[in-house]
């Protein structure tokens, strides 16, 4: 098949354009995400680990800190995997802390079975911690 002219053209333009940009490239105006020079070794903020082990709480009603890792356990509508270890009904064969009765309260007070619903995305009220350094200020100081 015969390319039309334009076709032709436009295909050798566009090899003109590229190597423009590769030249620019090699000038130094391309620069990494974390702006470094492209060919300097990359380097990685300090990774904070999280810590392990039960924490204290700050204050009487704080939700406890948790003490293991959560990133594989899921959570959506239908799932709920830190139940698997936390719920009444399996938490003395796995060793877990049990639910308080606080997550088993509707609504209304009602005592219900299973946690209640505004209870469902555990992560919503109890995370990781890792001792970094803090993003923002923080005066805070539990009430005695
Ligand atoms: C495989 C079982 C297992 C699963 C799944 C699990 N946990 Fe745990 N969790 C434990 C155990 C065991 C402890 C007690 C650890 C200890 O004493 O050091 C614990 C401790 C905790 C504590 C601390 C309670 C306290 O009084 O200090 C919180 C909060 C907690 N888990 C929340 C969660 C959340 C939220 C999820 C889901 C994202 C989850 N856990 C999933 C086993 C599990
Ligand atoms: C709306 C906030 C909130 C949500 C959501 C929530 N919790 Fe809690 N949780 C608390 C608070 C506050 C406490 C401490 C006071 C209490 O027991 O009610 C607590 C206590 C706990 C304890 C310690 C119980 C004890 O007696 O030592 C565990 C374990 C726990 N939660 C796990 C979970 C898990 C797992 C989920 C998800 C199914 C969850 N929580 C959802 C606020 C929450």
């Amino acid at each position: 098949m015969k390319k039309h002219p334009l076709i032709s053209a436009l295909t050798a333009a566009a090899i003109v354009l590229g190597s423009g940009f590769a030249v620019a490239d090699q000038a130094g105006n391309v620069k990494s995400l974390r702006n470094d020079p492209i060919d300097a070794t990359n380097r990685l903020d300090e990774v904070l680990h999280q810590q392990s082990g039960r924490v204290a709480r700050n204050y009487r009603q704080q939700p406890p800190l948790i003490p293991h890792t959560v990133d594989q356990y899921q959570i959506d509508l239908s799932a709920n995997q830190c139940l698997a270890c936390h719920d009444w009904t399996k938490a003395g064969e796995r060793g877990a802390p049990t639910l308080s009765m606080t997550h088993y309260q509707g609504r209304d007070g009602e005592q219900l079975d299973e946690v209640a619903g505004t209870r469902w995305f555990c992560n919503q009220c109890h995370v990781p911690q890792a001792n970094a350094p803090a993003l923002v200020e923080n005066e805070f100081e539990s009430s005695n």
